[in-house]
């Protein structure tokens, strides 16, 4: 299945306007991840930021099979190996340079990424 086209969070219901910080890269350790929730009193916007050494990712918290969040209660992401994101509903595992599921019942089918710009040492929406 093909890589759904990456959201600009601006474009988003409850998405934060373009250069508004996510995070900063010095809040996140090596293999940290961070759940971030808009709500604009109506609409929901989860979104993962996920840092792999000197690599960040972010998606949109929403798992491609149910719907739900990735993770339940807090901000871990990574399954045991510390090498994939995984869904804490079923068991989900997904590439993180891709957002593809590689394992569980939405195999085959991605994450959405989200557009982002890395300067100064923190994570802006793009
Ligand atoms: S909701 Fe994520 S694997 Fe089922």
């Amino acid at each position: 299945m093909k890589a759904p086209k990456a959201l600009f969070l601006e474009d988003m219901p409850a998405g934060p306007p373009t250069g508004t910080l996510l995070a900063k890269l010095d809040d996140l350790p090596d293999h940290g991840g961070k759940d971030l929730l808009f709500y604009d009193g109506k609409h929901r916007l989860q979104l993962i930021i996920q840092r792999m050494g000197e690599q960040v990712y972010v998606y949109e918290n929403r798992c491609p099979h149910a719907g739900t969040p990735l993770n339940l209660f807090n901000d871990q992401f990574l399954d045991h190996s510390g090498t994939r994101l995984i869904c804490r509903t079923h068991g989900a595992l997904f590439e993180p340079h891709n957002g593809l599921c590689v394992l569980g019942p939405c195999k085959g089918m991605h994450l959405r990424p989200v557009h982002f710009e890395l300067r100064d040492g923190a994570i802006f929406s793009a």
